[in-house]
């Protein structure tokens, strides 16, 4: 069973000019596989009806794998997983040597609350991979998903920023970690969900690395 992912390069405006950039955005398309084996025969029977939920409930919790092979650096991926968009960004040298400059003007900077990530994610990058940033696409405040916004140069809602996700519905800002600033309506950092490499090419999301503890406290949408 197949679903699609959209690749962008982010956003890049402010509120104004959101719909009309939203518009802009060019969409490639990189193939996804949900993995396991799902609803095997819904017969034409009347009681196999009754197992049409669990078999539902199993798609919307099975595993998805995304081929990376083909994602630029400074773009990202926008797949689905339990419901949810779940963003894989490739961030480039630049962009990781940022993330720690940002440390004074974040609310959780060291991913203290453990609940948004599992520990194999609780570092600097928040990443198994620091290129690879895989974060669910849920703002913590009331679960708009927010923008992707790399390009460091002034915005609207911000003179100073140095890329990052801004969240259009009540302009909560994180950076590329996923990490959000102070004082902002989203109380907490994205969350990061389970995944692992399966190769240097594929990630799958939904399944932690083999022998790695999931996130500690409650993440959305954790195993
Ligand atoms: S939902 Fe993101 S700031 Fe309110």
């Amino acid at each position: 069973m197949g679903s699609d992912a959209v690749m962008n390069g982010g956003a890049g405006g402010g509120d104004d000019e959101h719909v009309e950039q939203l518009g802009r955005r060019r969409f490639l398309t990189a193939t996804t596989a949900v993995v396991g084996a799902v609803g095997v025969g819904f017969l034409a029977v009347p009681f196999i009806k009754s197992w049409e939920p669990s078999a539902r409930a199993k798609l919307a919790g099975a595993p998805v794998t995304v081929d990376i092979s083909a994602l630029p650096v400074g773009q990202q991926l926008t797949l689905k997983w339990r419901g949810q968009p779940v963003y894989v960004a490739h961030r480039s040298k630049q962009e990781l040597d940022l993330l720690p400059t940002l440390d004074p003007i974040l609310a959780d900077p060291n991913s203290d609350n453990t609940g948004q990530q599992p520990e194999y994610a609780h570092n600097v990058y928040r990443s198994i991979k620091p290129e690879y940033f895989v974060v669910i696409a849920v703002c913590t405040h009331l679960g708009c998903a927010p923008d992707f916004m790399p390009e460091v140069k002034p915005q609207p809602f911000d003179p100073d920023w140095k890329g990052g996700y801004f969240c259009p519905c009540h302009k909560s800002r994180y950076d590329l970690a996923g990490r959000v600033f102070k004082s902002m309506p989203a109380p907490a950092n994205l969350p990061i969900p389970p995944y692992h490499f399966e190769s240097d090419t594929s990630v799958v999301i939904g399944v932690d690395p083999a022998g790695a503890k999931s996130a500690a406290g409650k993440t959305a949408g954790a195993a």
